[in-house]
């Protein structure tokens, strides 16, 4: 694999890259099952800030770094000089003399650019509103552990048209798998990614309506309907009705359909705790999953 400086989108990286990752996630995840631990990073130290909340990025991340080898300092704005103004381009430049990477979660996928442009180490996207690459990563281990290729394999995402939706429709337009998106009007993805795939990509459709969408797919997966930084309102939650992840929408996917959520679910909002707490469900594999992804690819761009 080539050397790669940042981890910002998938679109900077070929098939074979993120094939290369998936590879590596599965081998670090079967050593650790061993205990045979790849303490590669070593003496390097990983900054994670956090502008906003997080569990399984926060703890995925510190774990792993501990795992090989390494050890994670953890910020937020609140407790740092960002939160006073301090500039991502000021943070990013200290920040790379005392560490070998950098993982930021943020708002916009700007602040993520310049820190970027400024950092002299690898900088890794832990979430922006704009993308989630690192749980997209995450799932498609997940995918492959069960469905073993991507090849002829149709994943539906049903729901907001947001972060996960996008990271969805990167993915698909690197790797080449179905992928049918279905959100309600006016809640669908970022014009620009709907540009991209428009012409070009006929492996991504847009599917309005969510039964239609899930006939006969082999992955449904799903995220909240109001993402961190949204306020919650009776307006959105009725549109959204028609796209909860249900028993009945499952009956129109394939038998052995997988149902996955990047998590934390809204239950019995978005998906219904019989669906997520039942044998289609693979979340909890999902999430476990982020820390074999995370070392992975910490140890491509940090060793
Ligand atoms: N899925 C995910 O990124 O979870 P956290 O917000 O808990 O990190
Ligand atoms: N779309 C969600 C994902 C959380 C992991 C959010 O941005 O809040």
């Amino acid at each position: 694999m080539k050397q790669l400086r940042h981890f910002l989108t998938l679109f900077e990286y070929s098939a074979k890259d993120l094939i290369d990752l998936l590879v590596l996630a599965d081998d670090l995840k079967a050593r650790l099952k061993k205990g045979k631990e790849d303490h590669c990073l070593k003496g390097k130290t990983l900054a994670m800030i956090f502008e906003k909340s997080s569990t399984r990025t926060k703890v995925s991340f510190e774990v792993a770094m501990f795992q090989l080898g390494g050890h994670a300092v953890n910020i937020t704005s609140t407790d740092s000089q960002l939160g006073r103004g301090e500039t991502y381009e000021d943070t990013a430049r200290v920040l790379s003399r005392y560490c070998q990477g950098i993982m930021m979660r943020t708002f916009s996928q700007v602040n993520l650019d310049k820190m970027a442009e400024a950092s002299s180490v690898p900088v890794i996207n832990g979430l922006t509103d704009l993308f989630h690459p690192v749980q997209v990563m995450a799932d498609l281990q997940t995918i492959l552990e069960v469905k073993k290729t991507l090849k002829g394999l149709k994943v539906t995402y049903v729901g907001d048209g947001n972060n996960l939706a996008n990271t969805w429709i990167n993915a698909a337009i690197v790797l080449g798998f179905d992928l049918n998106v279905s959100c309600p009007p006016g809640f669908k993805p970022a014009g620009a990614l709907l540009n991209q795939f428009g012409k070009e990509h006929h492996n991504v459709q847009m599917v309005e309506d969510p039964i239609e969408a899930v006939k006969s797919t082999d992955v449904i997966y799903t995220d909240t309907w109001f993402s961190m930084g949204q306020k919650e309102d009776e307006k959105k939650r009725k549109t959204f009705a028609p796209y909860q992840v249900n028993r009945e929408m499952l009956s129109h996917a394939a038998s052995d359909v997988m149902v996955l959520h990047c998590l934390p679910a809204h239950r019995d909002e978005e998906i219904t705790s019989e669906v997520l707490d039942g044998p289609h469900s693979y979340v909890w594999e999902e999430a476990e999953n982020r820390l074999h992804m995370q070392k992975a690819i910490l140890k491509t761009l940090m060793s």
